[in-house]
């Protein structure tokens, strides 16, 4: 099998389990790290003493054919805008980039033929796959809650809650209801840093359809659930437990189910390396990942101004 020669840009905390994947899969050989935190390079030599560790990809072009962006949000727009321009194919951590108008831009520069997929990894969870699921997402009177909680661990802060954690219920809700919302509304506040700690947010499909996102990394309970009710029943998803529980009206009768556990950057890295060998769309487009960063913009505003959004994507 031809492997793929793959970069890997931010071996941090989520990047050395990139590294891991890209490494030990048959699909890729990992031919560069860049990391401008030269202290960690002996680690990494020993580590991966086939890959070239570098602190600048200038000068190393030529040596890969795609890219792996796990850095800091802050720095996706302009990697992703330089990679893009020379015809690299790209995996991209979420989210996409810092605003709307960045990931707009990317999607204009995006060349036919280029590979471009985002780490919505919450998509790898075998739930979704489930089709008891499809009658509740298509029901035209629905309420959908979500939580999101996590403890303060002082990691990423540089970046608000939503973008952290509400944008990967923000893919999911997009991608399963498959329709947008047409305006939404928020609450949040700043307990731990400068940025929104703790937000909640109301989205409208219609007036008897709406999703709840409430996101926080501040909490006493940790917590990662969608809970949607309508007339059918109910379904509560546990994402950390990995459990489905379904209340039905009909047949007044309750059930409670375990799904598989699943490594979703493998799951991820394994669709990105088929996009691009057998010329498939990949399981997370870039449009896909410039709604998400719209809807976090919107919700962000929604914030400032202290009143709701009406929503109107510009694509
Ligand atoms: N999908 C998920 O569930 C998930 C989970 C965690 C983080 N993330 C995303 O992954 C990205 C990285 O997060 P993290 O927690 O690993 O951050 P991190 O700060 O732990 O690691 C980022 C690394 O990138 C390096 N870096 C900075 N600028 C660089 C550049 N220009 N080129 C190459 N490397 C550079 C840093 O030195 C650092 O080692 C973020 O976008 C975050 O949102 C996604």
């Amino acid at each position: 099998m031809k492997k793929i020669k793959v970069a890997l840009f931010g071996h941090g905390f989520l990047g050395k389990w990139h590294a891991e994947k890209a490494k030990g899969l048959e699909e890729s050989e990992l031919v560069l790290i860049v990391e401008p935190q030269f202290q960690n390079h002996e680690d990494l030599k020993r580590r991966y003493p086939e890959t070239e560790i570098v602190t600048s990809w200038q000068g190393h072009e030529s040596k890969f054919e795609a890219a792996l962006i796990v850095t800091p949000t802050s720095f996706h727009f302009q990697l992703c805008h330089e990679l893009i321009a020379i015809g690299k194919h790209i995996f991209c951590e979420k989210p996409v980039t810092s605003t709307y108008s960045e990931a707009l831009k990317l999607s204009r520069e995006l060349k036919p033929g280029q590979v471009f997929q985002v780490g919505h990894s919450e998509r790898c969870h075998k739930v979704w796959e489930d089709v008891r699921l499809k009658k509740f997402f298509k029901s035209s009177e629905l309420l959908i809650e979500v939580s999101r909680q996590s403890a303060f661990k002082a990691r990423a802060t540089d970046v608000d809650v939503v973008q952290d954690l509400m944008i990967h219920d923000i893919d999911l809700m997009l991608w399963l209801m498959e329709e947008k919302p047409k305006s939404l509304s928020s609450l949040g506040f700043k307990i731990r840093t400068q940025t929104w700690d703790h937000v909640k947010t109301q989205f409208e499909f219609s007036p008897q359809k709406r999703v709840e996102i409430h996101v926080g990394r501040n909490a006493a309970c940790e917590e990662r659930y969608w809970k949607l009710t309508s007339k059918d029943g109910q379904v509560f998803i546990d994402l950390l437990r990995n459990e489905i529980r379904f209340s039905d009206n009909k047949t007044e009768t309750t059930s409670v189910e375990s799904y598989e556990k699943r490594d979703h950057l493998l799951l991820e890295q394994k669709s990105f390396y088929k996009s691009i060998l057998s010329n498939i769309p990949p399981m997370v487009s870039l449009m896909d990942g410039v709604r998400a960063v719209y809807l976090v913009e919107e919700s962000l505003n929604s914030l400032i101004s202290s009143g709701p959004k009406k929503l109107d994507f510009r694509e």
